[in-house]
């Protein structure tokens, strides 16, 4: 795997080799011009100080030369621009890998799907933040000499916060518990809680009294509201306003603290209801510029990983859809001709479509009574499959590739008979494929894929599980249940 796009497609050791050589390389500081002559591109779409200006320095060490922009004033984002085209434009000019921000979700994972070099997710919308989950990684295991076995307290915006959602999905490859500490309007999003516990059959720890976390936890990962994420307009204001300040971290009330305790914050934190109180800086507690500090050696660590030998992949995604269709044998061939479906001389014949699919599937085929191709649905016949059944029968048409993977959807197991010169010439089943491309709207709005953002990326869905139908968004790591899919037409 050559991108670091998310925390959920790595591998632990990978990580622990990470976090070795990076606490190695601050015992060192050695620069190391090993990447003499390589660029890196490092397209920041949305503010930032550390993680740029920790990976651009990260870059001149190690002797590579970076072009890119750090927001998009100046550039063509402006003229309308979308990120494949710009992106492409570096790749050209010869960039070496990439390190992306943007507003986004799943932004760098559209960026890697074009580009053929190494894409750094450098923070996406309110998904993840893969780099910034390593160097608090690497800033536990300096304090504390483990991570397994800790309770790190996550505190504040879990919902539009990136920071949390990445190191929450941490959990799933060390064994430490997370302790979730927000306001109720911006609670960590179940699905991600779900995701944990599947994966791990561990819980979390749902809190909101931040004295008690105090005494018990090992990490204090305080974050600040995201007030850009907030929903434009008064109401979104009303939201913050009723949250900002609420969870506030004082000197004092860090007298009970649990010994070792150290306290994390990925920073900025805001001035003018802090999070972490500037008394706090002074106390031995305080390891948040430390955790800034680290983020250099981290990330040299990574671009130089990047660089020479990409990572291991956790979850791999199997783009195999051979299973999309099972041929099936031809039987009673001709159809008997006095049956009005088989009338179809030229085309597709879909039958044992569960009963009361069959409009479904003439939605998700782009037909219906104003289409010129002629068309039969048949609903409620008699079946010895299902009791009942839809059949449709499409003339002058046979279903592309897409169109089978929209069928297997919304009707797996439907049979679908293609017809030429009244026989059918081929017979075959119809499956749930593994990848759903451009059959199912993500309904998050943040999505790259969301047709609002106009960056013409392909709807993209992964199947993980067949019963219950549970299928996860390729950019923004959405999950969504049967009753949630919305199909794309
Ligand atoms: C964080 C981010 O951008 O997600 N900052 C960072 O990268 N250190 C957190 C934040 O902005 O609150």
């Amino acid at each position: 795997m050559k991108d670091v796009i998310s925390m959920r497609n790595l591998l632990r050791e990978d990580v622990d080799s990470l976090i070795t050589t990076a606490l190695d390389l601050k015992q060192r500081k050695d620069g190391c011009e090993r990447f003499r002559g390589k660029k890196l591109a490092s397209l920041f779409y949305e503010n930032s100080t550390r993680t740029r200006e920790s990976f651009e320095q990260a870059a001149v060490n190690l002797g590579m030369s970076i072009v890119g922009f750090s927001g998009t004033e100046g550039t063509s984002v402006k003229k309308g621009e979308t990120i494949a085209d710009t992106i492409r434009m570096y790749s050209g000019y010869g960039a070496d890998m990439f390190v992306m921000r943007h507003n986004l979700d799943g932004a760098p994972q559209a960026a890697a799907d074009v580009l053929n070099v190494p894409v750094i997710n450098g923070g996406d919308g309110c998904n993840g933040h893969p780099t910034q989950t390593m160097l608090d990684l690497m800033t536990i295991k300096e304090a504390h000499g483990t991570i397994d076995g800790l309770k790190i307290a996550m505190v504040g915006d879990l919902r539009y916060g990136r920071t949390v959602h990445s190191l929450l999905q941490a959990a799933e490859l060390y064994e430490f518990e997370p302790w979730l500490v927000a306001p109720e309007n911006v609670a960590m999003p179940s699905w991600r809680v779900d995701d944990f516990r599947k994966a791990t059959s561990r819980d979390v720890v749902f809190t909101n009294d931040l004295m008690e976390v105090i005494k018990n936890v090992d990490v204090l990962y305080m974050t600040r509201i995201q007030r850009e994420r907030f929903p434009e307009g008064p109401e979104g204001q009303t939201e913050y306003k009723k949250i900002s300040g609420k969870y506030r971290l004082m000197a004092e009330m860090l007298k009970s603290a649990k010994s070792g305790l150290i306290v994390l914050h990925p920073l900025p934190r805001y001035k003018y209801d802090c999070e972490i109180d500037v008394d706090v800086d002074k106390t031995l507690y305080a390891k948040y510029f430390v955790e800034a500090e680290n983020g250099l050696y981290m990330r040299q660590t990574l671009l130089a990983q990047s660089l020479e030998a990409g990572f291991n992949e956790r979850k791999k995604t199997d783009l195999d859809n051979r299973n999309l269709w099972i041929d099936q044998e031809i039987k009673d061939n001709p159809k008997p001709p006095h049956n009005f479906l088989y009338r179809i001389t030229n085309g597709t014949l879909i039958d044992h479509i569960e009963a009361g699919k069959g409009r479904a599937v003439t939605r998700v085929l782009g037909l219906n009574e104003y289409s010129a191709t002629p068309l039969i649905v048949a609903r409620n016949l008699r079946s010895e499959r299902y009791g009942k059944k839809d059949v449709v029968g499409v003339q002058d048409k046979e279903l592309s590739d897409d169109e089978l993977n929209k069928l297997g959807l919304v009707s797996s197991g439907a049979t679908v008979n293609i017809i030429r010169d009244g026989r059918v010439v081929r017979k075959g089943k119809v499956n749930l494929p593994h990848t759903l491309e451009n059959v199912i709207q993500c309904p998050n709005s943040g999505c790259i894929s969301a047709p609002e953002h106009y960056e013409h990326v392909p709807a993209r869905f992964y199947v993980e599980e067949r019963e219950p139908l549970m299928v996860r968004c390729h950019y923004c790591e959405k999950p969504l249940g049967r009753e949630e899919i919305r199909l794309k037409v």
